[in-house]
């Protein structure tokens, strides 16, 4: 495993090695322990697109881990790909760092760097998939629920990153994923068959929200308006009328839904203040678990 660009390249097995290992440094670190496996590494942390907990809980845990991060804008460098290709910022980077983590508009901009990078790139957020979110995701779902197997999740609005990266992560952990989408906005059908290859029926999609949350163990939700579609914004309100997620939605859940979402949530627009602040939301448990599993992914790939 030397890049982590989505969640399909890799194997159950890997997967379920990260999530052991950030449940085993999450107690270490929460018992006051700390492991310093990463002394003297570096990580370089490129970002097209704004982040809060991204890049702060990459830097943290380079820090925790007795390594440090660099930030880069694509100002302080002339752009990615602009100023000069991404092959050579990928092979000159690799002769600084031991590591790059990047958030890119273009999926093909992280392809491109793990082409040439002779160090390990970590997908960090692209148009087309979030896989740190999703592994902070199953962490989450398995501490709150003791179990993956046979969870259903039904992911209501956009067919977008979030969801792909779920959809993944639903296959590969034998999970059920409902995602419920206005029409012209459902997850892409090449994903869907993708996953369903790795384990049939995994993943399927309705324009209806009442009957995605039926029988549902989580309910999770993300921005209707993702970052890079802002022009869209208008036309996405309209076309998302009917898939927020409030009280009224959740009444055709089972009671003790778990409520998650990625953050940063729109209120009123994906998710009601209320159903954020609701005792059934785990949304900030699952904030912290991006934490938790970054440090056993940079551990796993950097040390
Ligand atoms: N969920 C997530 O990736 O948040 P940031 O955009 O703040 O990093
Ligand atoms: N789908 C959102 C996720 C933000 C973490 C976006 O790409 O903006």
């Amino acid at each position: 495993m030397r890049h982590f660009l989505c969640i399909s390249d890799c194997s159950t097995e890997e997967l379920n090695e990260l999530l052991d290992l950030s449940i085993s440094l999450k107690k270490l670190y929460k018992s006051g322990g700390r492991d310093v496996c990463l002394s003297g590494k570096v990580l370089a942390m490129v970002f097209e697109k704004p982040s809060l907990r991204t890049r702060i809980s990459f830097q943290v845990a380079m820090s925790d881990l007795g390594g440090s991060a660099i930030f880069i804008r694509p100002e302080d460098v002339g752009g990615i790909g602009a100023r000069e290709p991404i092959k050579d910022m990928a092979r000159v980077l690799s002769r600084y760092v031991d590591g790059i983590m990047a958030r890119t508009f273009a999926h093909n901009t992280v392809v491109e760097l793990a082409k040439y990078a002779t160090v390990p790139v970590i997908n960090a957020l692209t148009d087309l998939s979030h896989p740190c979110q999703a592994m902070a995701d199953v962490l989450t779902i398995k501490e709150h629920l003791g179990r993956l197997t046979g969870v259903k999740i039904a992911f209501i609005g956009d067919g977008n990153n979030v969801a792909q990266s779920l959809a993944f992560t639903a296959a590969k952990f034998n999970m059920k994923l409902v995602v419920a989408s206005p029409k012209g906005y459902e997850l892409d059908w090449g994903v869907i068959e993708k996953t369903n290859g790795i384990k049939a029926d995994s993943v399927s999609t309705t324009n209806n929200p009442a009957e995605a949350v039926a029988g549902a163990d989580v309910v999770y939700t993300d921005t209707w308006v993702s970052m890079g579609q802002e022009a869209e914004k208008q036309k996405r309100i309209k076309a998302f009328k009917g898939f927020q997620v409030n009280t009224e939605l959740l009444k055709f859940a089972p009671t003790g839904v778990k409520i998650m979402h990625c953050l940063p949530a729109y209120r009123d627009y994906e998710i009601t203040d209320e159903v954020v602040e609701s005792p059934n939301s785990i949304i900030f448990d699952q904030s912290e678990n991006r934490l938790h599993f970054q440090r056993a992914l940079v551990k796993k790939l950097m040390s």
